[in-house]
């Protein structure tokens, strides 16, 4: 569960999000969008504790988030806008490192990217290096990256930006599957297909947060 209360992200004088609420319980897809620069990620890395909150606070499961490696601890994922992909390692490497970080077994680990890589497609890449694949294969990778870390958390920031149509619908399943074993997940997306397949749909302008339609 997501509890998102009176928060405000701000950097320096320019407030990013404007005392916004709202919940995502287990089991639900939420979708934001609005224009560019309206508070999308910010909103996202308030979520991740990437960002310190000004005011208000972010819950996970009653928890409150205060920092990234908290965040991470407790199960918050984040697919980062851009992918936060390391270019130079291959796609396998990049599923493998958050992976390692949670000191799983090596061969659950290798298990676990197995399965990410195939969801998405790209078991066959798994060795190739980041850079050398398409900016929709890194989307993917990205993709494959979060979903494999099993969060109860999982923020996806305009995470089908560069896939083709059937590519998106693969992603979609994806995050609704994680939704279904239990995950709260919110996208951002300029994509209205993408907002009119997730459970509610909410609306960021300058900061503030609207609903098109309520979870
Ligand atoms: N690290 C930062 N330092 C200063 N200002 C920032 C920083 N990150 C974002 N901003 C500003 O905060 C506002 C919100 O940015 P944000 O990235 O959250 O928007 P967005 O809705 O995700 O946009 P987009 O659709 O382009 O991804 C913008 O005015 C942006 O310039
Ligand atoms: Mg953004």
């Amino acid at each position: 569960m997501i509890s998102v209360s009176e928060v405000t992200v701000a950097y320096g004088d320019l407030v990013a999000v404007a005392d916004v609420s709202f919940e995502v319980p287990p089991g639900f897809v939420l979708a934001v969008s609005g224009p560019s620069g309206a508070g999308k990620s910010s909103l996202l890395w308030a979520i991740a504790g990437a960002v310190p909150v000004k005011s208000g606070q972010v819950e996970v499961d009653g928890r409150v988030i205060t920092d990234r490696p908290r965040a991470a601890a407790h199960g918050v994922v984040l697919i980062p806008q851009g992918n936060g992909l390391a270019r130079v390692l291959t796609a396998r490497e990049n599923l493998s490192m958050p992976l390692l970080a949670d000191r799983k077994p090596t061969e659950e680990v290798d298990r676990v990217i197995e399965e990410a890589l195939t969801s998405v497609g790209l078991l066959d890449s798994g060795d190739h290096l980041v850079e050398e694949l398409s900016g929709g294969e890194q989307q993917r990778v990205a993709v494959a990256r979060g979903i494999a870390q099993q969060g109860r958390v999982i923020l996806a920031d305009e995470s089908t930006s560069e896939l083709d149509s059937s590519n998106r619908e693969r992603v979609l399943d994806l995050l609704r599957t994680q939704a279904d074993r239990g995950a709260a997940v919110v996208i951002a997306t300029h994509d209205p297909t993408v907002a009119e397949a997730a459970d509610g749909h909410a609306l960021m302008d300058e900061g503030r947060l609207t609903w098109v339609r309520r979870l």
